[in-house]
């Protein structure tokens, strides 16, 4: 846990963030991979022998083919088309099969969301249900990925010796905000709950969209339908592109954090929120991924 020294404004609440980063695969679904699979070979729904898959923009797919390969399962990734290549390489590095999926719909500008895995849930479905021995992940439904963030809220707590007024976190399949905010309201049911979503998604979970639409359980809902419907989210608030790389670049160059895209959405907003609630007060956000997986892309710089 760290507190920002550099890119709080003065007069506005302290902001501490968590570097998910730093986990051994350089995300925070390192914690929801070991969760998953553990709980998945406790059910006996995970033997040896098997294949692991998953639909992934990157960071959940590299988590897999590190503590999968780790514990001797093959592990195979599909991934949309035109994510960088060294989210490739990385899963590759750890003996992982990537297969790159054709996406319907554009990807341009989304720091994460459900449309742009889709395509690729599809694709697990169709591969689990025609090849025997294989186990889908299913992050965006596994409730083992929100019991994994329960103990990341439970660390928090422990870590601010229980002083957390609000939490915000950008919501990709939804396991980080749910599982904190189900950790911190445990204790403190008036902590702020303060959700991110990329300006550009299309279907925009602050304008009610609970799943993209004319989708099924099997491959939408999941999560972040139980969460929003659950009332632990005060609000879900939309972050620009622009304004997530530039306060991304400003971690990386003024605080020495090394981190990506979201970390930056969800540093932005965090400040956004200080300077809401105050002086006084503790935000807490988390840094979920590492900047090594965005080098080739000239985009994700200022
Ligand atoms: C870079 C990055 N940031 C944030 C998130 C959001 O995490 P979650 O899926 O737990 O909502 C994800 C995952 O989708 C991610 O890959």
């Amino acid at each position: 846990m760290v507190k920002l020294r550099k890119v709080v404004p003065r007069g506005v609440s302290d902001i501490f963030v968590k570097a998910e980063y730093l986990n051994p695969s350089g995300s925070l679904k390192d914690r929801i991979a070991l969760e998953m699979i553990r709980d998945a070979e406790a059910r006996g729904d995970l033997k040896p022998g098997y294949t692991i898959i998953e639909a992934s923009t990157g960071n959940t797919g590299t988590a897999l083919s590190f503590v999968g390969t780790q514990l001797g399962y093959k592990v195979e990734i599909y991934m949309p088309e035109g994510m960088t290549p060294e989210r490739i390489r990385i899963m590759e590095s750890y003996g992982a099969k990537v297969h790159q999926v054709k996406l319907e719909g554009s990807i341009e500008g989304s720091v994460a969301g459900a449309e742009v895995e889709i395509d690729t849930r599809v694709k697990c479905l169709e591969v689990e249900r025609s090849t025997p021995r294989t186990w889908w992940a299913r992050q965006f439904s596994n409730p083992s990925n929100t019991k994994a963030h329960i103990k990341t809220g439970r660390e928090i707590l422990e870590q601010l010796d229980g002083k957390v007024d609000a939490f915000v976190a950008s919501i990709g399949v939804g396991g980080t905000l749910y599982g904190v905010a189900k950790a911190l309201r445990e204790r403190l049911p008036d902590a702020l709950i303060v959700g991110a979503e990329p300006a550009s998604a299309q279907y925009p979970l602050s304008e009610g969209y609970t799943r993209v639409p004319g989708t099924g359980d099997d491959v939408c809902g999941g999560i972040i339908e139980e969460m929003l419907n659950s009332g632990m989210v005060d609000r879900v608030e939309k972050v620009g592109n622009r304004e997530a790389i530039a306060m991304s670049d400003r971690l990386v160059r003024e605080e020495g954090l090394f981190c990506g895209i979201s970390s930056g959405a969800n540093v932005h907003l965090a400040v956004e929120v200080a300077r809401q609630l105050g002086p006084g007060r503790n935000v807490v956000t988390v840094l979920p991924d590492h900047r090594d997986r965005y080098l080739s892309e000239k985009k994700y710089t200022t």
